[in-house]
């Protein structure tokens, strides 16, 4: 069998190539012996097609027939015909086997350090060692299949639209989305140094001051900051930035791109225009920016309730300027085992100083430990504040500074919709959070920071508000708690950049030296312009309906960094440190020994 040609994929068989010769390649699925007959699944890309060896065979045939093996690779002609034994309904070519004629061996296959139908009992780690093999499970072929049909759909929809795809440098200078660079040494220029891209956002800019108008981009981003389930080290954007528009234009076009998408992988219809919600409506309910609103539990302030009830905490903390927030789980009586670890997450894992619970006995007596500072009518005061409340309710309390106890009753609401199932997992919760706050305090730097990035435009009037109520022209995307994309309008205005940047600390020769560049393009007639950047990945994960991101990544790193299949990051020949003009502070670790 010289010169082997395959002529088709399985899934391609069907009646129309009965009694005719084709040529098939692929994996060994299976292998059965039934003594004089031997049967093979033949895998590929597409499916599985059996083929059938008989005895009638050329010996040499047979006998390479007898050394197959699972995940062998090879080739086989042969001739389509209808199934002799039962017909298979679960696979599309279930009906017909190929009479094997003709047998090629490409390569052999040890044992598998994995079995590839038994996900269950792998670990992750072995399948990332290893993740060639895992790539030819069915499950994450299918997903790689996905995200190509995704960005396929993407692309397609940015040119109907007139956007351009453009590549933006890998090896480039540090970018403000807020994480730590990766840096990678300059070898001609030693004592110099690249920054991979956290985002294309300055060249995007850059490009819409080229007249390109509407750019898009599928980008590899970098950023060097802790990782988390939906978080990676190198992740991909769907980048977009556009001039002449506002708000209303950037997210219109997003939401027509997201309807497609959800019709077509999720089959789902989602209802146009989506809402919006101000960022301080939405934090003032769930505790944070990108809500998950599937389920109620929605926080309540209480702090009116309070004051005037002779709480000695509770008091103390309102004549401070604290607040009181409360969350309150309808008909749900909690045991005192589920109270204390509550109390657990909040003040151990939360960071929170404490969590006041409110029960009422059967007796309608108060169960808190406030409970002595209450009065007598606590229920009836409680009920005007909290419409609805009965007795068999429970109250969670957390008092103290806004920012700080919205967001760990933001954490808390979250617990308590997982662990209560309050969680529909068939609802698309998708809508638009806008009126962020320009600047944000930042306790770490004792400065003022911008809080999407430094290019984001300022509402009109800005400089006459308290810094602290300053809105940005800015919008995020949000779907079923998490954020999938967020975006701006820029600023395009020199003078109101100059501004921005003083008042988040950074003088005209720092502005200078990290962006002037684009300082300069705005004064050589820069548009006004605006854009945004979805996580590509996080997209994959919900089409996937997977919770971790790993799964949508062909090669993936680990939660510490590593490429277990690789084994990066690695350490360097000396002599390439040396080349590249660089002294290490910590002992090098020994190249390993081959
Ligand atoms: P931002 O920093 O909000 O905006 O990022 C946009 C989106 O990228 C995804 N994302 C991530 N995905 C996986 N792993 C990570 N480590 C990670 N970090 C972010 C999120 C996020 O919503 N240049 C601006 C956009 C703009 O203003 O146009 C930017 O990068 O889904």
């Amino acid at each position: 069998m010289k010169n082997f040609k395959r002529t088709m994929f399985c899934y391609e068989i069907n009646e129309s190539y009965l009694n005719q010769e084709v040529c098939l390649a692929g994996w060994v699925n299976r292998r059965r012996d039934l003594g004089g007959l031997i049967f093979v699944d033949l895998r590929d890309r597409s499916g599985l097609m059996q083929l059938v060896f008989d005895p009638t065979l050329q010996f040499e045939i047979m006998e390479l027939a007898h050394k197959l093996r699972t995940e062998f690779v090879i080739g086989v002609t042969g001739t389509v015909i209808n199934r002799q034994g039962a017909v298979n309904p679960k696979i599309s070519t279930g009906k017909y086997e190929l009479k094997v004629i003709g047998l090629q061996i490409f390569n052999e296959s040890e044992t598998l350090p994995f079995q590839l139908d038994g996900e269950a009992t792998v670990s992750e780690e072995l399948r990332l060692k290893y993740r060639y093999l895992d790539i030819r499970r069915k499950q994450m072929h299918d997903i790689i299949k996905l995200r190509h049909d995704v960005l396929h759909t993407i692309r397609n929809y940015f040119d109907k639209h007139g956007f351009y795809e453009i590549e933006t440098p890998i090896l480039s200078k540090s970018t403000p989305e807020g994480a730590r660079d990766f840096l990678v040494p300059s070898r001609i220029q030693q004592g110099t140094f690249y920054a991979l891209p956290q985002s294309p956002q300055l060249y995007k800019q850059l490009l819409i001051t080229g007249g390109i108008e509407r750019y898009f981009q599928i980008a590899r981003c970098f950023r060097d900051e802790a990782l988390r389930a939906n978080r990676q080290l190198e992740f991909t954007q769907l980048d977009i930035e556009m001039s002449f528009i506002d708000e209303q234009d950037i997210q219109d076009l997003c939401e027509k791109l997201f309807k497609e998408l959800w019709s077509k992988f999720l089959k789902h219809d989602l209802e146009l225009p989506l809402k919006r919600y101000s960022y301080d409506e939405v934090f003032s309910k769930y505790g944070n920016d990108k809500p998950d609103m599937r389920f109620g539990l929605e926080i309540m302030d209480l702090t009116d309730l309070f004051k005037n009830l002779n709480s000695d905490t509770l008091s103390k903390i309102i004549g401070e300027n604290g607040k009181v927030g409360c969350i309150c789980v309808q008909n749900k009586k909690f045991s005192r085992s589920e109270i204390d670890s509550w109390i657990e997450l909040v003040t151990k894992e939360l960071g929170g100083k404490g969590l006041i619970t409110i029960r009422w006995k059967e007796s309608g007596a108060l169960d808190s430990p406030i409970a002595k500072s209450l009065p007598d009518n606590f229920f009836d005061l409680a009920k005007i504040a909290i419409p609805g409340l009965t007795q068999q309710d429970t109250l969670f309390i957390i008092a103290g500074n806004y920012d700080t106890s919205w967001t760990i009753l933001g954490q808390l609401r979250l617990g308590l919709g997982k662990a209560l199932n309050l969680i529909n997992k068939n609802e698309h919760k998708m809508f638009w959070v806008t009126d962020f706050p320009m600047f944000e305090w930042s306790e770490e730097d004792q400065k003022w920071a911008a809080k999407h990035h430094p290019f984001t435009s300022p509402e009109q009037n800005w400089e006459n508000i308290d810094i602290a109520k300053v809105k940005a022209r800015a919008y995020d995307l949000v779907y079923n708690g998490e954020e999938l994309g967020g975006g701006s309008i820029r600023i395009h205005d020199p003078i109101v950049q100059k501004k921005v940047f003083e008042k988040i600390g950074i003088n005209e020769e720092d502005a200078k030296r990290k962006f002037g560049f684009l300082l300069e393009s705005q004064t050589f007639g820069y548009p006004p312009d605006g854009g945004i950047a979805f996580g590509i990945d996080r997209l994959i994960m919900f089409f996937a309906g997977t919770d971790s991101m790993r799964d949508v990544i062909a090669f993936p790193k680990t939660n510490k960094g590593s490429c277990l299949m690789m084994e990066n990051p690695s350490t360097v020949d000396e002599s390439q440190l040396k080349e590249l003009g660089i002294k290490s502070l910590v002992e090098i670790r020994p190249l390993p020994k081959l």
